[in-house]
Formats: structure tokens, C-alpha cells, sequence
């Protein structure tokens, strides 16, 4: 495997894996874990040459976030990378990504407001930015990003598809299932903050989504709903809940009830970690 950290270097080694056929790309900012191994894995199972990134990109963390803390493990990565089969490890630093002068933001309206987009304001024009700068830098055929994060993979096929990114946009960006601990916990780099008994109580996170799941399939409305898994998750441990809200899975317009295509969304603070998780309702219809 090959590490760059250079823009030049990175468009050479990427035009030879060219050659062998397709080329996919795998975004992260490390710390990575089975989640991220599923993608990395789906990527090799579908092209021809894999190249991960690897960037705690600034512009996605908001000033009282944790970009100072978020976890750094690139020699860790790159063995796992290694072992897996990747061929390049797209490593820049800031400066490189971020030249003095840079002044460009794109901004993806709608998919990006509710949600995580209103609780982390200008989280998505950063992600927009850096993945679009991404795929520039890389030009790959296709790129993998998880389910976990549903409106970030929302957010990515709307721009693909509006700046005509990718060949064709609809194929070509691929949705992961969520990996999850054997508690239903979903992998995500940010569990490595939480204590043992944070992690313990965090297990509430999927069930009140099952839960939800379930009382929406009995005919409860979904302010009983929220109200009950608002309850469950302070009572776990939580401390504030952001929102629990029911989305249709494509447009991330608010439902009040399952319109067939709908998902349930969470997001919700414990011990200053904030955590995110989503499931499909499976209509009955
Ligand atoms: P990061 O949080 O490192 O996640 C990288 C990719 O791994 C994302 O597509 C995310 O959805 C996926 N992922 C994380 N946990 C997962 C899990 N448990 N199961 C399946 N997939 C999982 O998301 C980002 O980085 C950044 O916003 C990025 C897209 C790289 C832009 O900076």
C-alpha cells in the first residue's frame, strides 16, 4: 500500500491504479474500525483499485466541538488498510487540503438543514466541501460512504447528482449497511470516548429506535414516541436528546407516520459524546 500526502504525487499514483480498471474511494478521518472495514471491504468486492482517505477535516467540526480530541491513529490505520488490500492511503495534512487563500464552501440546501445540519451548524457545507474536493483529487468511478450516517449520504448523493459528480451518480455512490457491536451499539469512532459504563448505557440509543420502530408499527403517534424515547435515554444515562425525529429516507422530509420509505433518526449527548443512529421503518404496506 501506498501512503501520499502530496496533491501532485497522489494524481500520478492514481492515473497508474487507472490502468487496472475501476478505482473506488473509500473518505474517512481514521480511527477506524470494523464500520469502516465494511466499506473498505465492499470497495475491493466492486473495483478494481481501492484508495482510502484518511483527514479530521476542520471545516466539519463546529468551534466547541472535538476536533482538538478526535482520535488520531494513523499507524493503526495503515495496518488495517494494509492487511485489507488497499492500494493507497490518501494521507494530506491541513495545509494541503486548506491552502492559505482557500475560499470556497459548498453548500447542499435542504438535505443538509434539519437533523444533525441544525444541530451542527455548518457541519455539511464542510463535508460537502472536503468530499467534493475528494472526488476531484481522486476522480474514482465510485465511492462508498456508511448508512450510519444517513443524512451525510443523503447530503452527498444530492450534490453528486446536482453537479453531475461521478458516472452515473445514482450507482456510483454506494450506501453501507451500519455495522454495529453485538448490543446493537453502532461502530463509530466517537465510542472510544465513553467511559464503561457510558458505553454501557449507550446501548439505549438502537433500542429506543427498535422500540420506535415497533410502537409506530402498533399505531402510537410519534410524539408518544419521542416522549418515550426521549425518557428511556435519560434514563439510561443520556443527558440531552438532539432530536428523534422520522424522516422519508430520500428527501429527509419530516413524517409523522410511515409513508413506506421512512427512517427513524436519533441523535443524542452522553458524558459530552454526542452519538448518532438511524433505522428503516419496514412498511407493512
Ligand atoms: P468517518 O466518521 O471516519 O466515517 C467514514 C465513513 O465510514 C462514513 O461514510 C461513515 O458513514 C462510515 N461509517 C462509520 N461508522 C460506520 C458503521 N458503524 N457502519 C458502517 N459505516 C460506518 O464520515 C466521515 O468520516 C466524514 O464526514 C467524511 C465523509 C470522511 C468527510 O470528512
Amino acid at each position: 500500500m501506498q501512503t501520499i500526502e502530496q496533491l501532485a504525487a497522489l494524481r500520478e499514483a492514481v492515473d497508474e491504479l487507472r490502468a487496472r480498471g475501476t478505482v473506488a474511494l473509500v473518505p474517512t478521518m481514521g480511527a477506524l474500525h470494523e464500520g469502516h472495514m465494511a466499506l473498505v471491504r465492499e470497495a475491493k468486492a466492486r473495483a478494481a483499485a481501492v484508495v482510502v482517505s484518511i483527514f479530521v477535516n476542520p471545516r466539519q467540526f463546529g468551534p466547541a466541538e472535538d476536533l482538538a480530541s478526535y482520535p488520531r491513529t494513523l499507524v493503526a490505520d495503515s495496518r488495517m488498510l494494509e492487511a485489507e488490500g488497499v492500494d493507497l492511503l490518501w494521507a494530506p495534512d491541513a495545509d494541503e487540503v486548506y491552502p492559505k487563500g482557500f475560499s470556497t464552501t459548498v453548500s447542499v440546501a435542504g438535505v443538509s438543514e434539519s437533523l444533525c445540519g441544525a444541530a451542527r451548524p455548518g457541519h455539511f457545507d464542510g463535508v460537502a466541501t472536503v468530499v467534493l474536493k475528494l472526488f476531484n483529487e481522486v476522480q474514482p468511478d465510485l465511492a462508498l460512504f456508511g448508512e450510519k450516517d444517513w443524512q451525510q449520504l443523503t447530503v452527498i448523493r444530492r450534490m453528486a447528482r446536482d453537479l453531475d459528480l461521478l458516472r452515473p451518480p445514482a450507482e456510483a455512490i454506494h450506501g453501507v449497511p451500519t455495522v454495529r457491536e453485538a448490543d446493537g451499539l453502532a461502530l463509530s469512532s466517537r465510542n472510544r470516548y465513553l467511559s464503561p459504563d457510558q458505553r454501557e448505557a449507550a446501548r439505549a440509543l438502537p433500542e429506543v429506535l427498535q422500540l420506535g420502530i415497533a410502537m409506530l408499527a402498533d399505531g402510537h403517534a410519534l410524539s408518544q414516541v419521542r416522549d418515550l424515547a426521549v425518557e428511556q435515554l435519560l434514563n439510561a444515562g443520556f443527558d440531552k436528546v438532539d432530536y428523534l425525529d422520522l424522516r422519508d429516507a430520500d428527501t429527509l422530509e419530516a413524517l409523522e407516520a410511515d409513508n413506506g420509505n421512512a427512517r427513524l433518526f436519533v441523535a443524542a449527548h452522553i458524558g459530552g459524546t454526542r452519538l448518532i443512529d438511524n433505522l428503516a421503518v419496514h412498511s407493512r404496506r
